[in-house]
């Protein structure tokens, strides 16, 4: 047997024993992706954590993830298999400069991105997520004020989607943030009949969006959460594709789009944070129930009521 062939060998056993569910956001590394139960997008990993009957949730993912699933699910063991697996945009906004924000606009409506921490998440209304964002702020009446934090691309997306004006906070991801429209421009050019994908925390999703400051046509373009992308490049008609997000979503667009051909915005796209977890880090999570996340049942009451309305709104 190779090393990967023992680790999934004593990971499927230590799974079945300890009646753990095995969940992996699409940017992981693909032997992760390969092995686990359920592999997804932040909106459906948050559902499926909050409906598993598991005992033990390991989360592939970030922390941020595995805090979310406990907060879902108090009552589960959450194991993360490498606690420094952080994530740049969650630590672009603090509690204090949170709770200064909202002193400066009071009894206005805090909308806050999944990829935040438990205790900002405890401060907002609504949780979003990609996929969801447009329409959690299209529930919310017109004349509130509305703050969204901390994706400054995701926030321009759903302002332009929505005609609404928010207050955006200035907080991007260090990976989507770099992929801008002249990137989008010169992958254009080599392939003039791709289609381009495009995850809304990009640079480049913003540009496409403001027609003015835009050096790529975004005619061909589609603006997508993973799971969105997933779905339309299975759904088109087109054989090529130009991806802009993290490079580990390509795996799955492959995998289930053998004759099509997909091709990343910018190579570099790549989450350290993502690409922490291994097989064999996976297997001591399983084998010494390390790490666990618990969230304090305090904080974590607060930060519920945000998911649920937004698991409430789909
Ligand atoms: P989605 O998978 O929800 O599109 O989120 C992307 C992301 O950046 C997760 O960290
Ligand atoms: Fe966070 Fe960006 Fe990594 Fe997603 S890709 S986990 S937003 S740092």
């Amino acid at each position: 047997m190779t090393e990967f062939e023992t680790l999934a060998y004593e990971i499927n056993q230590l799974r079945t024993d300890k009646n753990a569910v095995i969940l992996a956001h699409n940017y992981e590394r693909p032997e992760i992706q390969d092995i686990c139960d359920y592999l997804g997008d932040s909106l459906g990993l948050s559902r499926t954590a909050a409906a598993t009957e598991a005992d033990v949730i390991v989360f592939c993912g970030v922390h941020f993830m595995a805090e979310t699933a406990s907060i879902t699910s108090p009552d589960k063991t959450v194991l993360i298999p490498d606690l420094n697996a952080g994530c740049s945009l969650a630590e672009s906004i603090t509690v204090d400069q949170l709770v200064d924000w909202k002193a400066e606009h009071r009894g206005a409506t805090v909308i806050g991105y999944i990829n935040t921490s438990a205790a900002i998440k405890a401060e907002c209304d609504y949780c979003v997520t990609s996929s969801n964002a447009v329409k959690v702020v299209e529930s919310i009446p017109e004349d509130e004020e509305i703050l969204f934090l901390p994706d400054k691309f995701l926030g321009t997306y759903v302002e332009m989607m929505t005609g609404r004006k928010l207050h955006i906070w200035p907080g991007a991801c260090h990976v989507h943030e770099k992929i801008g429209d002249v990137n989008m421009a010169e992958k254009q050019k080599q392939y003039p009949n791709a289609e381009m994908l495009i995850h809304p925390e990009c640079g480049c999703s913003t540009a496409c969006m403001m027609n003015s400051a835009m050096n790529f046509d975004c005619a061909n373009s589609h603006i997508h959460s993973t799971s969105g992308m997933l779905q339309h490049a299975e759904q088109s008609e087109s054989d090529q594709f130009v991806v802009a997000t993290e490079t580990g979503i390509l795996h799955r667009l492959r995998k289930q789009n053998p004759s099509k051909t997909f091709h990343a915005a910018n190579d570099n796209s790549v989450c350290e944070y993502m690409k922490m977890t291994t097989l064999g880090k996976l297997r001591d999570a399983l084998k010494y129930d390390q790490f666990e996340v618990r969230v304090e049942p305090e904080l974590a009451e607060a930060a519920r009521r945000p998911i649920d309305r937004m698991l409430a709104i789909g």
